[in-house]
């Protein structure tokens, strides 16, 4: 699926999710009203929501396909709104003056500028574990599964990890292959995790979970490295955050490394990678085509 179909339904999906975080988010009753504004302000603000769509999408398409128990579509919601969760948490974090100093995010002044640095870092800290209560409430008889395998993808060996790598590698000649690292533990794994939970709730077995997981590595490298070029060749007005930032702080980026023409190419053949393993796992069908779309959109970037 692609061009205008894919679109609509993204836009569909999204709203779900947006719908599903404000609830989530109301029903959080005794919250200071200081962090409460600051987590709206940064969750709220509506992003691409790829992560969640990933997750849902891959639960849709791969519905049955083993023997395990097959979640309910709703709590497959809840789980995609805590990926969200901590997708923007690390945003938060990523933002603030100790690390990336960016001012602007998802079109609007970010946490720390639009509240205050203490309030940005809490924000993130209270996003962090309301999303592992929401994975608890959505995992069932898989919730040890669950938190665990999303858990080690934000940890220190994953997510977290990778933006300790980032840090160090700033201003050094990094080789293609120490980007490629630090991207997959940066990026890919929570990408690769939503793929995968999204299995798991659809009641998928570890081979398929493998195989599943393996193609979203790919496609999350090739998202960041889309990031990176768009970093470059994008304005801010379609990113909704300042570009021209990655080269200014000598971010390590396989643009970086290895020339513009051939990190674009690097960035083309992962998702190409990562989509040729999808197909291979999924039965065919419209759910499939569906995700597939999607995948496309990850590196491509075209809407
Ligand atoms: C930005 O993620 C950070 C990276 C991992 C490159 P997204 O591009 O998914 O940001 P939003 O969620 O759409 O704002
Ligand atoms: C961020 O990568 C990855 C995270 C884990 C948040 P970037 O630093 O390139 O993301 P942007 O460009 O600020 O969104
Ligand atoms: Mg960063
Ligand atoms: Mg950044
Ligand atoms: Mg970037």
């Amino acid at each position: 699926m692609e061009g205008v179909e894919l679109g609509r339904e993204l836009a569909a999906e999204r709203k779900m999710v947006d719908q599903a975080l404000r609830r989530l988010l109301q029903g959080e009753a005794d919250v200071p009203a200081r962090l409460k504004a600051a987590m709206r302000h940064s969750l709220l603000a509506g992003g691409k929501r790829l992560r969640p769509v990933l997750l849902l999408w891959t639960y849709d398409a791969l519905q049955g396909i083993g023997r395990g128990t097959v979640a309910g579509r709703d709590s497959a919601l809840v789980a995609a709104c805590a990926l969200e969760s901590l997708h923007t948490y690390s945003l938060i974090h990523d933002d603030l003056p100790a690390m990336d100093d960016d001012d602007l995010r998802r079109g609007r002044p970010t946490c720390h500028v639009a509240f205050d640095e203490a309030t940005a870092i809490l924000a993130g800290d209270a996003l962090q574990a309301l999303a592992f209560q929401w994975l608890a409430q959505a995992g069932g008889t898989d919730c040890a599964a669950l938190v665990g395998l999303v858990a080690a993808a934000v940890g220190p060996a994953g997510m977290v990890g990778g933006q300790q790598d980032d840090l160090d590698a700033e201003g050094i000649l990094a080789t293609t292959r120490h980007v490629s690292r630090i991207h997959r533990r940066k990026t890919a794994m929570l990408l690769a995790a939503s793929l995968e939970a999204g299995a798991l709730l659809a009641g998928a077995g570890t081979r398929q979970r493998q195989e599943i997981h393996r193609a979203g590595v790919d496609l999350g490298l090739a998202f960041q490295g889309a990031d990176d070029l768009l970093d470059v060749t994008g304005d801010a007005a379609f990113l909704g955050k300042s570009p021209g930032k990655d080269a200014a702080q000598g971010k390590a980026t396989w643009i970086r490394a290895e020339g513009l023409e051939k990190a674009t190419i690097r960035t083309q053949r992962h998702g190409l990678a990562g989509m040729k393993h999808l197909a291979a796992v999924l039965p065919a069908g419209p759910a499939a085509s569906r995700l597939l779309g999607l995948a496309g959109f990850m590196w491509r970037r075209d809407r």
